[in-house]
């Protein structure tokens, strides 16, 4: 199958990448600012704005691809806020115009979305509950996905995803990583024990992504995580014991004791029932999320300085 690939160069395109060409599949790829990640490989390699309509129109049209897969965005709820213009045409303009554009080409897009569609005041949330986000970030993802399944009802599938984990080309993206960075700055993090995520290994939601390309039957709003349900300050805890650090590098703290932590949705944990019911790609425990991770290497040195 060929599929049309945005943000190869992200953490979870560049894991997409990766299996599907493991898959056997042909990858036309559009990259921006970043170069392709070493260990990634496709078929052709395009580069561009993916906020110019008229260029994704073109190239989207050129490709005539079987599938398209979206996974470009302004994932960082602070950029977001930062420059919400641009995010808005990255995280809303973008993936309406391509659920038009499968629509047209009656080819299937898997568009990537979040748990952040919900503000994390109950937890567990099915793809049926009423979706009512805390942030800039949460709105446009809602807003993309609305415009999404209205424009290509039988061909988009919305995947809502959790917090990723995974080894990144600049090592400071992802959980571990950002963890590592305070770490080699001197800093003791402080994370809270009462803030509930659902972490999952960017591999295996890029797993499900393949699946949903090959497969009919999925159109709509679906929910994937990991299978455990932690603390943001257990996630830390567990992360320390699998590189072999101290405890005392993380501070337990709660949510109740600062305004900031008030803010934050407490519990983003989504019910994943139907796809695990239905899909080969199993849910992982944490720990089988942690066996592939590396020490990122901005923080090499601090490491191997211990
Ligand atoms: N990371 C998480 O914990 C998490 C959790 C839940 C859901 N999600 C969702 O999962 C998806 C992937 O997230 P991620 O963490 O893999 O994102 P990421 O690592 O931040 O990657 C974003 C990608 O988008 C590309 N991009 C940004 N602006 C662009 C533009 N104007 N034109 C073309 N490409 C552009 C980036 O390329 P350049 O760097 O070259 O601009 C990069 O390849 C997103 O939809 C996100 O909302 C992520």
């Amino acid at each position: 199958m060929h599929i049309f690939l945005t943000g190869v160069t992200g953490l979870l395109g560049s894991a997409f990448a990766r299996a599907a060409k493991r898959r056997g599949h042909t990858i036309t790829a559009v990259v921006h600012t970043a170069p392709l990640p070493v260990g990634v490989s496709v078929d052709r390699i395009i580069e561009g704005d993916l906020t110019d309509h008229k260029w994704v129109l073109r190239e989207v049209l050129d490709v005539f691809p079987q599938a398209l897969v979206n996974t470009a965005a302004i994932s960082a709820p602070a950029d977001c806020e930062a420059n919400p213009e641009n995010a808005q045409a990255l995280n809303v303009g973008l993936p309406a115009q391509l659920a038009q554009l499968a629509h047209h080409l009656s080819a299937p897009l898997v568009h990537v979305s979040t748990d952040m569609v919900f503000d994390g005041e109950r937890g567990n949330y099915a793809p049926t509950d009423a979706p009512a986000p805390a942030n800039l970030y949460g709105w446009q993802k809602l807003e993309a996905e609305k415009a999404v399944v209205k424009a290509a009802p039988d061909f988009a599938t919305v995947l809502r995803l959790t917090l990723l984990n995974g080894n990144t080309p600049g090592g400071r993206r992802s959980v571990h990583e950002s963890l590592f960075a305070s770490w080699a700055r001197g800093e003791v993090p402080k994370l809270y024990t009462d803030e509930i995520r659902q972490p999952c290994l960017a591999d295996n939601a890029a797993e499900v992504l393949v699946e949903l390309c090959e497969r009919d039957g999925f159109a709509g709003i679906r929910h994937w995580a990991g299978a455990e349900r932690l603390s943001r300050w257990e996630i830390g805890r567990r992360i320390l014991k699998h590189f072999n650090l101290p405890a005392d590098l993380i501070e337990p703290v709660s949510r109740r004791d600062s305004p900031e932590g008030r803010k934050r949705p407490p519990d983003l944990t989504l019910d994943i029932t139907t796809l695990r019911s239905k899909l080969k790609t199993r849910p992982q425990s944490f720990d089988e999320q942690l066996d592939p991770l590396v020490v990122p290497p901005p923080a090499r040195d601090w490491y191997h300085s211990l």
